[in-house]
């Protein structure tokens, strides 16, 4: 095999006697997307909206989630190509309108984008309205209301902020403008009157008549008031004034002003003005919700209060929400009484003013990832340094602890170790059950990449950036740790490493696509006959290099596009994490060039590790930048395991002893 232009030499192991002959196929698994942990609210606004059927809908990486708050089961409307950016219901309470970021392919092109409308009963796409029109993605949608909703406003992400006002049942353009060269937040229909649309953002809040095709714009005018770097957000209230949510905490209600009016008709620009300015956060008010009745909610940016407001804007209740989730990105309401809760460090909660919030979701940036060998659990951690632990059949966080600098684990037992970043070079064991640390060991001065129990649990490798592996004892359950060795011979950092089955032997990665294969038992010595180690097998198979997953790589590959591997239990399929949001599965082994694969769309950028359950009913895969992790079914899969495969092309077949534990 060739990596940037470099060889490396792999041994075909003699159970493989007419390689030439060997054909690759997609394995008869397949995955479904079964859970959607995380939700996008550290940059997305008005995400959240509970839907007549009693689910909770909000978006994550590519997927809209449908979760049905008391049954607690999840839906996915999962056709949109790019990270979701904005969603908007249908005042039938049943359609919805969505936008993606663009995305680009391959070679960086961007791809056509255009907004989805869908069914919410049913996750049918009804329309996909505009392709080909919107700059790089669709920052906000909004349904017009006075007209059952005919149309449909559009600002898209390009400098100008394009919007676009479409007929959605037709899906033709009516009418479009450049909107403003800032950032633009939101996009709303009056209620009362579809001609009319407000949009606000970076310094501004426009009023937008469209009469003939065309748009006018009138501006906010702050006049004697402080004008605020940021409108965040608006509604109109039921008796159809205008309310603004701002930078500087305040509500302000708009309203024509009379001197206007009286010129309005010599053909003077018509102007909006503040009626009433009233203060209601610390810091920023991030979102307004309407309820029943006349009264509002505010959220609040950095006194993360919520707040409802009677009609004539005096305070009623407020409470708030915990520091850990970050501050009030948007609200919805459930019934009256109960509201959901979205959080700028990606939470949704559920709650009263009675009885306080609580966390239903919440998924914050992770590269770490390690399932449990025996128990339907995960773990993950990123650098918000928290260390959280999940159960795949409950769909639920267990537990989230932060620990001063973490990052990364490997799990065994009901032990999990974990180097941090910040502080290179130090790792802890912990112990699951009582969350404690155990233990705490530094190895050189370097960042440590990868760490992997053997198959008994009686050694643990760390492998490290400054290019060694150092290998443990393991006693006392897991909780006491003594170096006894270091494998010297890699020339770039260790990327990854699998033990033998025997628990012998290790082999190893490294960032200049180097394959080693080392003696532990032998005192950790470099084993230098490659060919030697052809048929050993091994217990976990993450190493992206290796004869039995050459045909994982793309051809021309510069050696980055493949972020993790994990083959499954069975030793039938090998899951892929690529470079370009995808996670793919082959099958195993799979030692050809170009081997063909399911894949499977969802991440909305790279996709940072994959990891089977310990029986392979579930693959988990998380993303670098989307903050989701992605829990998918595997299904399928007839009994022919992974030798047999192999001998219906070959004659032989080795068999060595099952590992031990
Ligand atoms: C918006 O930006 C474009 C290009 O940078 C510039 O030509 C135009 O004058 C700007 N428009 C406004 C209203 O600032
Ligand atoms: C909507 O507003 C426009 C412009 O002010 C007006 O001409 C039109 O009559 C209004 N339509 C309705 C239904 O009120």
């Amino acid at each position: 095999m060739f990596i940037r232009g470099r060889p490396i030499t792999m041994y075909i192991p003699s159970n493989i006697q007419n390689y030439e002959d060997l054909k690759m196929e997609t394995p008869s698994e397949k995955l479904e997307l079964d859970w959607v942990y995380g939700y996008r609210g550290r940059d997305c606004r008005d995400n959240l909206v509970f839907l007549p059927t009693g689910e909770a809908m909000y978006f994550i990486a590519c997927v809209i989630v449908l979760y049905h708050i008391n049954n607690r089961s999840q839906r996915h409307y999962n056709k949109h190509t790019d990270c979701v950016r904005c969603l908007a219901l249908h005042p039938d309470k049943v359609r919805v309108a969505s936008g993606q970021t663009a995305g680009v392919d391959k070679d960086g092109k961007p791809l056509k984008n255009c907004v989805h409308i869908w069914d919410s009963t049913t996750l049918v796409t009804l329309q996909q309205i505009g392709l080909g029109t919107f700059q790089r993605g669709v920052g906000s949608v909004a349904f017009s209301f006075f007209d059952s909703g005919t149309f449909l406003c559009v600002i898209d992400d390009s400098n100008e902020h394009m919007m676009s006002v479409w007929d959605c049942n037709k899906g033709t353009k009516h009418a479009e403008v450049k909107s403003t060269n800032e950032t633009v937040f939101a996009v709303g229909f009056d209620p009362e009157n579809s001609t009319k649309i407000i949009t606000c953002g970076k310094s501004h809040v426009y009023f937008w008549t469209l009469s003939s095709g065309q748009f006018t714009k009138k501006q906010g005018i702050f006049g004697k008031y402080k004008k605020p770097k940021f409108i965040q957000c608006f509604m109109f209230s039921l008796t159809g004034e205008v309310l603004t949510g701002d930078s500087e905490g305040n509500i302000i209600r708009w309203g024509k002003s009379p001197a206007d009016v009286k010129t309005l008709g010599k053909g003077a620009k018509e102007t909006f003005q503040i009626m009433r300015q009233t203060k209601a956060h610390e810091g920023s008010v991030f979102t307004l919700c309407k309820l029943q009745g006349g009264a509002l909610l505010s959220g609040g940016g950095k006194d993360r209060k919520i707040i409802r407001w009677s009609a004539d804007l005096a305070p009623e209740r407020e409470c708030e929400i915990p520091e850990k989730f970050g501050a009030v990105r948007t609200l919805a309401d459930v019934d009256g009484e109960e509201l959901l809760v979205g959080t700028t460090r990606n939470a949704i909660l559920r709650g009263t003013f009675a009885d306080g919030f609580m966390a239903i979701g919440h998924v914050n940036e992770m590269w770490g990832l390690a399932t449990h060998p025996s128990q339907n659990i995960f773990l993950t951690c990123g650098h918000d340094r928290q260390v959280c632990l999940w159960n795949t059949e409950e769909h639920k966080l267990d537990w989230c602890i932060s620990l001063e600098v973490t990052s990364q684990f490997f799990s065994a037992f009901l032990i999990c170790v974990i180097s941090l970043t910040g502080v290179w070079a130090v790792w802890m064991v912990l112990d699951l059950l009582t969350r404690e640390v155990v233990s705490e060991s530094i190895d050189g001065n370097e960042q440590l990449s990868v760490m992997r129990y053997s198959p008994d649990g009686s050694y643990l490798a760390v492998g490290s950036h400054d290019n060694f592996i150092y290998l443990y004892n393991v006693a006392d359950n897991g909780r006491r740790y003594t170096r006894f060795g270091k494998c010297n011979g890699h020339s770039s950092f260790i990327t990854h490493l699998d033990w033998s089955k025997d628990g012998k032997y290790i082999m190893s990665n490294s960032g200049d696509y180097e394959i080693l294969y080392w003696d532990i038992a032998g005192g950790c010595k470099l084993l230098r006959n490659r060919f030697e180690s052809k048929d050993r097998e091994w217990a976990s198979y993450t190493c992206v290099l290796g004869f039995h997953v050459i045909g994982v790589w793309l051809e021309g590959s510069d050696g980055t596009d493949i972020n993790a591997l994990c083959r499954s239990h069975s030793e039938r399929v090998v899951a892929v994490a690529d470079d370009f949001c995808k996670v793919h599965l082959f099958q195993y082994p799979c030692p050809k060039p170009k081997a063909p694969s399911h894949k499977y769309e969802g991440h909305g950028s790279h996709v940072t590790n994959v990891c089977f359950t310990h029986s392979d009913s579930h693959l988990l895969s998380i993303g670098g930048k989307d903050m989701c992790i992605l829990q998918w079914k595997v299904m399928g899969g007839g009994t022919v395991d992974s030798k047999e495969r192999l001998t219906s092309t070959s004659s032989t077949s080795s068999s060595s002893p099952e590992p031990t534990t």
